[in-house]
């Protein structure tokens, strides 16, 4: 039966797609007040993915593995005792952990391993005033309209490996846990924390 279903919201999602790809005249008139949403590649509002692929994927909660510009090494940190704090310092203060700059790497990297290959590109990038775009590796799909916070959790104990795996283990970090509604409701559940849905949907 969930085969069937399956199958059928596929080709929903295929016509769906394909529909609007072929029945909107590349001259229609276009309310360029609308801004082009993330992942849109038409000028057109729509709730339709921009490809078949895309629709596909968001149906089974699957996204892209995020490509990072720069190979930065967890185990190696983790491994060195570094704290995950340091990094992602923002992490107990509120909702947004952050992910480092090049001026916390030199912190260290002015003087450690700074005859590394690596450490050198680093060192050169900082010189010249250029931060790494790093690719998000978690995140809600935008229409959830979910609204997360770090700092509650974080002073209710409750570990970062909870929610994001070992990350100690691994080099950029991956996807581990999948941040569905069941995963975060459960525990909420589990620790009387607040399960109304505006504690999470705005
Ligand atoms: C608290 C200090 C500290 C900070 C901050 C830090 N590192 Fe490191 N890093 C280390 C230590 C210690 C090592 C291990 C060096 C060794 O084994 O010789 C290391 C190793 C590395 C290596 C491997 C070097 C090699 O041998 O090829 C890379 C790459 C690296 N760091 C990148 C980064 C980047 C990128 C940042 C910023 C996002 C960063 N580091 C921030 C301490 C730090
Ligand atoms: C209760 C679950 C939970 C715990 C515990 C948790 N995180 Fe997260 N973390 C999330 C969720 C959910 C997101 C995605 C939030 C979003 O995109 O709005 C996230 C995002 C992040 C990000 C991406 C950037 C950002 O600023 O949000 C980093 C980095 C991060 N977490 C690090 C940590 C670290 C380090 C710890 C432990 C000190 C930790 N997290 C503990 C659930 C958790
Ligand atoms: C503890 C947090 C939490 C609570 C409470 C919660 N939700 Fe959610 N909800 C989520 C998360 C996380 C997702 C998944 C977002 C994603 O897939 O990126 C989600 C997804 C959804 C979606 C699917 C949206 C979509 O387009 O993918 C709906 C609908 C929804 N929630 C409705 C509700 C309703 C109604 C309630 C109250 C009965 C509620 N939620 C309570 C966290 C919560
Ligand atoms: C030396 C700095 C450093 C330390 C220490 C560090 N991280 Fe990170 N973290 C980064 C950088 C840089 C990125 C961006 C590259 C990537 O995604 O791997 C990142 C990315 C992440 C992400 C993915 C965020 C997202 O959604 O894009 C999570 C989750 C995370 N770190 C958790 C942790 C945890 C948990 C620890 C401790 C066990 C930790 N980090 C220790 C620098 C650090
Ligand atoms: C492992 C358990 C656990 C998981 C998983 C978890 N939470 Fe929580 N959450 C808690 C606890 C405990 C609190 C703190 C309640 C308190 O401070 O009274 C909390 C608090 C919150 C708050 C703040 C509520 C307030 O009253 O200010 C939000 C928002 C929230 N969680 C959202 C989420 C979302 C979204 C997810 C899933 C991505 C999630 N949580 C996953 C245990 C968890």
């Amino acid at each position: 039966m969930r085969f069937v279903v399956t199958v059928a919201v596929c080709l929903a999602a295929f016509v769906g797609s394909v529909g609007c790809r072929v029945f909107v005249p590349a001259s229609a008139e276009v309310d360029s007040s609308f801004p082009i949403l993330p992942g849109q590649s038409r000028e057109v509002f729509t709730t339709a993915r921009p490809t078949v692929a895309a629709a596909v994927n968001d149906f089974f909660g699957r996204r892209p593995i995020a490509e990072q510009p720069f190979d930065f090494p967890h185990d190696i940190h983790v491994g060195k005792q570094v704290a995950c704090t340091l990094c992602h310092s923002g992490v107990a203060r509120g909702p947004v952990a952050g992910i480092p700059g090049v001026s916390t790497c030199m912190i260290c990297h002015r003087v450690i391993a700074a005859d590394q290959p690596r450490i050198q590109q680093l060192t050169a990038l900082s010189e010249q005033g250029i931060d790494i775009a790093w690719k998000r590796v978690y995140g809600f799909v935008p229409e959830a309209h979910v609204r997360f916070n770090h700092a509650p959790h974080i002073r209710a104990e409750v570990e970062c490996a909870t929610c994001h795996g070992n990350i100690g283990e691994q080099g950029i970090a991956q996807r581990n846990v999948d941040h569905s509604m069941g995963f975060c409701v459960n525990c909420h559940n589990e620790n009387d924390a607040s399960i109304d849905c505006l504690t999470c949907h705005f």
